[in-house]
C-alpha cells in the first residue's frame, strides 16, 4: 500500500448531528443522546492532536435550536455547564485552549460566566485550539460583524474604501482562527445549517451517515483519510 503524503487537515470543524435520532431509536429521551454525544466530544478532543490537527471546532447549539422543547433546551444548557465544570481541568492539563463562538447575550449568566472562566483559564495554552460554537449561527455572526463595522465607520476608525475580505474576517467571532480545511457532518443530513458560511467557502465537506453518539475515533480516522484523498485546488489547476 502506498503511503499517502497529502497534508492532513489543520482545522477540522464538526456539525455533531443525530443525537436525538440515536436516542429515539433506543427508546430514550433525546437528552440521553446529547449526553452520549458529550462522551464523543471528549474522545475526539483527546485524539485530534495525534492526527496533526491544530484546530478543532464543534457545533454544539445553533441560533435556531431555541425552537426545541423547553425540556431539551434546558437540559442542553445544563449539560454545557456540566461539561465545562467537569472537563476544565483536564483540558487545561492537556494544553487545550478553548474558545466559544456565537451570540452570548441570550445565554444565561451561569453558563456565560463558566464560558468566560474556561476561556481565561486556558488562554495561554498552545496545544489543540478547541472552539465550541454555542448559540452560533453564521448569519447572526455576520450581522453582528456588520453592526460593528458600521459603528467603526461611523466613528471614523474605518473608511468604507478600506473594507476588504480581511477586514470582514477580522470582525467575525472566528477572527483568531484559520478557515476550516474540513467540515464533517454526521447523521446523514446534507446541509450546513448556518455553520461557518463565510469561513467555509473553500472547506472540504464530508457527510457521513453515522450518528454523532456513534462517532468514535476510528470513524474520525476514516473521515480524515477521505479528506487526504481530496484534491484541493483553490481555483488553480491540478498539480500532477
Ligand atoms: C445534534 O443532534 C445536537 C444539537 C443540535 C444540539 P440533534 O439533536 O439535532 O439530533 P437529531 O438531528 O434530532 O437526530
Ligand atoms: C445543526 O443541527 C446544529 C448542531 C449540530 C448544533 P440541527 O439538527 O439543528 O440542524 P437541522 O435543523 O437538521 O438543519
Ligand atoms: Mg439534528
Amino acid at each position: 500500500m502506498s503511503i499517502n503524503t497529502a497534508p492532513s487537515a489543520d482545522h477540522v470543524a464538526i456539525i455533531m448531528d443525530g443525537n436525538g435520532r440515536w436516542a429515539r431509536h433506543r427508546g430514550l429521551d433525546r437528552l440521553e443522546g446529547h449526553i452520549k454525544g458529550v462522551d464523543r466530544v471528549r474522545e475526539i478532543v483527546r485524539a485530534a492532536p495525534g492526527y496533526g490537527i491544530g484546530h478543532l471546532t464543534v457545533f454544539a447549539f445553533s441560533t435556531e435550536n431555541w425552537k426545541r422543547s423547553e425540556h431539551e433546551v434546558t437540559g442542553l444548557m445544563s449539560l454545557f455547564r456540566r461539561y465545562i465544570r467537569g472537563e476544565a481541568m483536564t483540558l487545561h492539563e492537556d494544553n487545550v485552549r478553548v474558545r466559544f463562538i456565537g451570540r452570548r447575550d441570550q445565554l444565561d449568566n451561569r453558563l456565560d460566566t463558566l464560558m468566560k472562566w474556561l476561556e481565561r483559564l486556558t488562554s495561554k495554552n498552545n496545544g489543540l485550539q478547541l472552539t465550541v460554537a454555542l448559540n452560533y449561527g453564521g448569519r447572526d455572526e455576520i450581522s453582528r460583524a456588520v453592526q460593528r463595522i458600521a459603528r467603526a465607520v461611523q466613528q471614523g476608525m474605518l473608511q468604507p474604501d478600506d473594507l476588504s475580505e480581511g477586514t470582514i474576517s477580522n470582525f467575525l467571532d472566528t477572527a483568531e482562527l484559520p478557515d476550516p480545511d474540513l467540515i464533517v457532518r454526521t447523521s446523514g443530513e446534507h446541509r450546513t445549517s448556518n455553520f461557518l458560511p463565510w469561513q467555509s467557502c473553500y472547506a472540504e465537506y464530508v457527510f457521513i451517515d453515522t450518528a454523532w453518539p456513534d462517532f468514535n475515533v476510528s470513524e474520525f480516522v476514516r473521515v480524515l483519510n477521505i479528506f487526504r484523498n481530496r484534491d484541493r485546488r483553490f481555483g488553480d489547476v491540478i498539480s500532477l
